[in-house]
């Protein structure tokens, strides 16, 4: 809660959300009833050494036919931000989702300004498949939506490249 409802982070937020602490305790206890569902699995991201829960990492599951997932994250205390936490966490994630769910896609939007979040994506494999142009309004301005996305298979590949 500390953090949740600073601009600087909620700027980055396709679905800015200013939340009471009921309201997000709400939120928790959906997270549990989407998952129950098969709907979507959302983790918490902590530091081990002091065991604090820094961000959220999500993992949507759009298709179950197709094998399509959507991934949204967010680390809530912008000290925390650029210190390989994000991509550590997206590689978990991506991991989770082609070995243990069997996906065969994941998808993701991001703002064009959010170059940090860009280079975090592009780190782990995503490539830029398109863009909505204009198609988000903040601070007087429109910008981009970049979309992104990653095969099994390249996640897979990129990986036996680099030996992990
Ligand atoms: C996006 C987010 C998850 C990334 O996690 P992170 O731990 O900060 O990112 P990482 O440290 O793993 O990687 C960030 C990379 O971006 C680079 N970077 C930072 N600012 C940058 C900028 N302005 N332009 C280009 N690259 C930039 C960093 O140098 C780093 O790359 P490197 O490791 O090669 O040096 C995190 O910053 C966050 O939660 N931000 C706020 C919410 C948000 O933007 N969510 C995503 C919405 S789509």
């Amino acid at each position: 809660m500390k953090f949740w409802n600073n601009p600087e982070l909620q700027q980055f937020l396709s679905r800015p959300r200013i939340a009471s602490r009921d309201e997000e305790v709400e939120w928790i206890k959906n997270t549990w009833e989407r998952r129950r569902k098969g709907e979507a699995f959302i983790f918490g991201i902590f530091l081990h050494e002091k065991d604090q829960y820094i961000g959220n990492v999500e993992l949507r599951i759009d298709n179950k036919i197709a094998q399509r997932g959507g991934l949204g994250i967010s680390i809530f205390n912008p000290n925390y931000w650029n210190k390989g936490y994000g991509t550590e966490a997206v590689k978990l994630l991506l991991n989770f989702s082609f070995s243990s769910l069997n996906l065969r896609s994941i998808e993701l939007e991001v703002f064009a300004f959010n170059e940090r979040a860009q280079a975090c994506y592009r780190k782990v494999g995503f490539t830029e498949i398109g863009r909505k142009r204009q198609a988000h309004f903040l601070k007087g301005k429109f910008h981009d939506i970049v979309l992104m996305d990653i095969l099994a298979t390249e996640f897979t590949e990129a990986l036996e490249k680099k030996g992990e």
